[in-house]
């Protein structure tokens, strides 16, 4: 069996410094939030997996058809020999990139990042088991944190797929795009896949399904707080809420209190109150325009090469060249 490597960047003690000090400071704003990397337990991935299988959620199976359409252009303009895929996670659309990136190019190696190691190393090594001819390389780190430690040489693209840019706000967003920029060389290339602004009919429901998966998903933040910071929220008194929000277009999570409570972090040593209805911020996923994201790339260093979206333009991918 060939298997993989991996370079460890953030060990639990990092994960739980860093779910330890955002709690801290979101649950102790005035408006509270949390951050939604921090949904993504076991059970997190799972009910997102779950998710992208709605009839509701069309963000996943839209972004799968386009890819599966044009991945054969994007690998001939693109000629990477090495593909870093952030935020791998299962590495579910990585196949029909390395298998166009090998037909149309000259790949010889994949990087895929993710923070959790127990997801990446199972999935970098079925892929290294699938793609004997390949290198197969994890990186295990925080993207939002630094992109330092990843792997340089090659001429590489970097994919960010999903729409996981959404959860960014602007300025995160603009960090990220200068870190991405900053860690390719001139004519290395960004694939990005984010969600369109759309009517919010179609966007709304696929934020809260008929089926209540989105709100388990939503209150799986508050197990993971049990379970790792030693809370004592009842997650069944968190109402799953999910609005358009026009002005900034994006969605928007939330978690409502309802009734008056108090939730002890046992392991902050806090004490939390919540007044009946009151919202707790768990998401934004930001949707796009072509202008808008262009630009951001561009104020970033990166030309855009070509832009592809579905027929009923709810999704778009992106080729940037770093500049
Ligand atoms: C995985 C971040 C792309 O924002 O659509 C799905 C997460 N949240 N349903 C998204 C999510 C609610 C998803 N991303």
């Amino acid at each position: 069996m060939t298997s993989a490597t991996l370079e460890i960047h953030l060990t639990d003690d990092d994960l739980t410094a860093g779910l330890r000090s955002d709690v801290r400071r979101g649950l102790t704003a005035e408006q509270k939030w949390l951050p939604p990397k921090w949904f993504y337990d076991a059970r997190g991935s799972e009910l997102f997996e779950q998710i992208t299988q709605l009839p509701e959620y069309y963000p996943t199976r839209t972004e799968r058809a386009l890819l599966e359409q044009v991945v054969g252009e994007i690998a001939k303009i693109a000629q990477a020999e090495v593909l870093v895929e952030l935020g791998a996670g299962s590495a579910a659309k990585t196949r029909l990139l390395l298998e166009a990136l090998t037909a149309e190019g000259p790949l010889k190696t994949y990087v895929p990042q993710d923070v959790s190691v127990a997801a990446l190393s199972a999935s970098a090594n079925e892929v290294a088991t699938e793609f004997p001819g390949l290198s197969v390389h994890g990186v295990v780190s925080d993207f939002t944190a630094t992109l330092d430690n990843l792997p340089r040489g090659g001429r590489r693209m970097i994919a960010f797929l999903g729409g996981t840019i959404g959860n960014l706000v602007p300025a995160e967003r603009a960090q990220f795009l200068a870190d991405v920029h900053d860690v390719l060389e001139p004519g290395e290339q960004l694939l990005l896949g984010a969600g369109l602004v759309i009517d919010p009919a179609v966007l709304v429901p696929a934020y809260d399904d008929a089926a209540g998966v989105t709100a388990e998903f939503n209150r799986n933040v508050l197990h993971v707080l049990n379970a790792r910071l030693g809370a004592n929220f009842v997650p069944e008194k968190f109402a799953h809420v999910a609005v358009w929000d026009a002005q900034n277009e994006w969605i928007e999570m939330r978690l409502e209190a309802t009734e008056a409570m108090s939730v002890t972090i046992a392991d902050l040593d806090l004490a939390v109150d919540f007044a009946a209805g009151e919202q707790l911020r768990t998401e934004i996923s930001a949707k796009f325009r072509r202008d808008g994201l262009e630009n951001e790339l561009a104020a970033a260093g990166f030309a855009t090469e070509r832009r592809w979206t579905d027929p009923q333009e709810r999704f778009a991918l992106w080729l940037a060249e770093r500049r």
